[in-house]
């Protein structure tokens, strides 16, 4: 089983839309997947059309020995399961300032159960965020496109690094919400033909159809179809290649 987070401490750079994504393609790509909604705000709750709530709260899950399939529920994609946010989210700060490896046990509990597990980190440097980076074998760091992409990379990897002392996940970074339409954001793609280390070659385009995503019928298409969808699917085999500890395959 392979545990990933999708994280940045700043908000609206992408991370939930990565961490349904991912989630997507895992499933869509035969792995049994739980997608696991830590951000009490609830979008990716939203985006794979299901409702909040969760019986007993999170502390059913993390402090009562629940696993995790006592939380989760289906999705209308097959192979994906969500737990879904719920308000007693808010409590999970004080939770895991008590013990920070709670979250990292109550993934490791579900391991007979999913082959992939997907966590979408709500924006903070937290105890959360902390417990969430530990948590996880990979982070998945969504970068949006501007000047400041590459100093930003490095500012969090070094927040990773600083979070995670004795436990410290691979960290792959990506562009997103590139318009090559941007003469800057031309400039920083075609950087990356030697990217820094950690930084995937992919880059996630901006796509109407992802904005339209909370208000279409098949939310999860926009980003397993279309433009943002194959560079989705190209990031996945990337991360799925690091859980395996291969080689990704080149982007194409
Ligand atoms: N590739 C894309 N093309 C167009 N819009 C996008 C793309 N990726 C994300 N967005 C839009 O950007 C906004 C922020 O995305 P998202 O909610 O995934 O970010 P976030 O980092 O999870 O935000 P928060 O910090 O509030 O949790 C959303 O309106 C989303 O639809
Ligand atoms: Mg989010």
């Amino acid at each position: 089983m392979g545990t990933i987070a999708s994280y940045h401490h700043k908000g609206g750079v992408g991370k939930t839309t990565t961490a349904v994504a991912l989630a997507a393609h895992a499933a869509a790509s035969g792995c049994r997947t739980l997608l696991w909604d830590l951000d009490p705000q609830g979008a990716a709750t939203r985006l794979v059309a299901a409702d909040r709530g969760l019986d007993g709260g999170i502390e059913r899950l993390i402090l009562d020995g629940g696993v995790l399939a006592d939380g989760a529920r289906p999705t209308p994609q097959e192979g994906l399961e969500l737990i879904p946010a719920d308000p007693s989210l808010r409590t999970l700060d004080r939770h895991v300032v008590d013990d920070g490896d709670r979250l990292r046990a109550a993934v490791a509990g579900s391991r007979d159960r999913y082959d992939t597990v997907v966590l979408d980190c709500p924006p903070s440097v937290s105890a959360t965020a902390a417990a969430v980076l530990r948590a996880a074998d990979l982070v998945v760091v969504p970068l949006t496109a501007g000047p400041l992409a590459w100093s930003a990379y490095a500012d969090l990897y070094a927040e990773v690094d600083a979070m995670t002392a004795e436990h410290r996940p691979e960290v792959l970074a990506f562009l997103t919400m590139v318009d090559r339409r941007k003469r800057l954001h031309r400039d920083l793609v075609d950087v990356e033909d030697d990217p820094p280390e950690g930084f995937s070659t992919v880059t996630v385009p901006t796509d109407s159809r992802v904005e339209r995503m909370a208000i279409e019928p098949h939310p999860l298409r926009a980003v397993l179809t279309g433009r943002a969808g194959r560079a989705y699917a190209q990031l996945w085999e990337e991360v799925a290649a690091l859980l395996a500890g291969v080689d990704a395959p080149p982007a194409r």
